[in-house]
């Protein structure tokens, strides 16, 4: 049985911080309901590599969810809203700011019309402060939550991250305010507004830099690579390992873009990891070297161990160098590319990266559920098309006729006002 079983979410989000939360409760059993203007979330044709398919940009984040279309700017589009608005446990979107005010339905307009509907709300920098005007983007969240500042290396620009903690990170940070919003509903009868800021949720998951901000008004970050003196802020630290252990990523052959293994000089591998690379660089003595004999001696001296480690690193590949460093214990990992990573036996065996097929594209891959429920596993099935399911929804959750289908479709609840198509 699904953790989820039983709980409607009514998913008017759109692009990707929101349907990455959406997505994450489908795979934990909700039913969702995604709610599109006629016209679609616009991913559905951003970035397009199949014509006139939904792109992957769409497909890999609805996974799951079943679509209706309805015009919200149509008196009879509002209906249905509030037909389905009164059937589900959960609404949740992700518009600019003002927008469902704009349509007529705040917060308190909901709770009106649903007392028991949780409402799940993402905006870039929340609904008060100077900055709640504003639209956001991944990359603006990065900017402005203190992960750009904090990426690359401090001769350098700063640098956005891969991950998308901006988008991504707020639907995770979502989930969990839903969730933990759906369990007092279930004990007091009522729902409540839950918010999550962009700009909110990258700060949360870029605390240990506060952690070094508020330490540089006392000392010197004495395990960064780079000096520290006088700093107000804290710097970019390149590959540093941001904890109290050392750690950078090592050269290792044939020297392409990815190939180099993280190493964490944990203090308790050193002993370790000195006797196996000092012989073969010329310096047998290496793990009883005054420079670094303790760990502070370490860190000040750790420019002198990453270059003893490119050196040791490029006699192997990064798997090689990964076997070697493993049985020393000492913690490790291969910068993984995509390709290795869609090629790798682990992220297969764990459901990471799931074929599926889909009737506009064909076969296509998703990344899998990284929650895993030993009751509940999830079962990744197809986006859907625009609009696939608005009779289904219709009929099946609003209990409506073909002919209330049909009187409505006439009074264009279903399409898109005349000037704008
Ligand atoms: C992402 C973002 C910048 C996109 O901006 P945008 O493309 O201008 O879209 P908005 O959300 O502002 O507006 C959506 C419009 O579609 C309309 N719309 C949405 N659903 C509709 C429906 N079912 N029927 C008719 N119209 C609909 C809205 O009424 C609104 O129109 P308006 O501008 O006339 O009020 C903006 O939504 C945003 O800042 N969201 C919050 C932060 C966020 O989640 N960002 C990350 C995205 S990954």
């Amino acid at each position: 049985m699904e953790a989820l079983k039983g709980i409607r979410i009514l998913d008017m989000t759109h692009v990707q911080a929101g349907p990455t939360c959406s997505q994450l409760l489908a795979w934990l059993g909700a039913d969702v309901i995604k709610f599109e203007s006629p016209a679609g979330d616009a991913t559905r044709g951003q970035l397009r590599d199949v014509p006139n398919a939904d792109s992957l940009y769409f497909t890999m984040l609805n996974c799951n969810k079943r679509s209706i279309t309805v015009n919200m700017k149509s008196p009879d589009g509002q209906k249905v809203f509030v037909e389905l608005l009164m059937k589900c446990d959960l609404v949740m979107e992700n518009f600019g700011p003002g927008v469902l005010d704009r349509l007529g339905f705040p917060w308190e307009k909901i709770h009106e019309i649903n007392p028991r509907i949780v409402m799940g709300s993402i905006k870039g920098f929340g609904s008060s402060g100077p900055y709640a005007d504003f639209k956001a983007y991944e990359n603006v969240a990065q900017a402005m939550g203190g992960a750009m500042s904090t990426t690359g290396v401090p001769e350098g620009p700063p640098f956005v991250t891969g991950a998308q903690i901006g988008d991504s990170g707020t639907g995770l940070h979502l989930a969990i305010g839903l969730l933990a919003a759906l369990r007092q509903r279930d004990r007091t009868g009522e729902g409540q507004y839950v918010e999550v800021a962009m700009m909110d949720g990258v700060m949360n998951l870029c605390r240990v830099k506060w952690r070094d901000h508020q330490r540089l008004t006392r000392q010197t970050l004495s395990e960064y690579s780079v000096p520290t003196e006088g700093l107000t802020f804290t710097p970019r630290a390149g590959n540093d390992s941001g904890g109290g252990q050392l750690g950078n990523a090592v050269k290792c052959k044939p020297g392409g873009p990815n190939d180099y293994l993280y190493v964490v000089v944990q203090e308790a591998v050193w002993d370790g990891l000195a006797k196996r690379i000092g012989p073969g660089l010329g310096h047998p003595e290496l793990a009883t070297d005054p420079r670094f004999a303790k760990i502070a001696d370490r860190r000040k001296n750790q420019q002198e161990i990453w270059r003893m480690l490119d050196q040791f690193g490029s006699n192997y590949t990064k798997r090689e160098l990964m076997a070697i460093l493993n049985e020393l214990d000492v913690p490790c990992g291969p910068i993984m590319s995509t390709e290795d990573l869609a090629n790798d036996e682990h992220v297969r065996g764990r459901e990471m990266y799931v074929e599926l097929d889909h009737p506009q594209r064909g076969k296509w891959y998703n990344i899998g559920m990284p929650i895993k429920l030993s009751a509940s596993p999830a079962k990744i099935e197809r986006s859907p098309t625009l609009g696939e399911h608005t009779e289904e929804i219709l009929k099946e959750v609003l209990g409506w006729s073909d002919a209330d289908i049909a009187a409505k479709k006439q009074a264009g609840a279903f399409s898109l006002p005349p000037k704008a198509k």
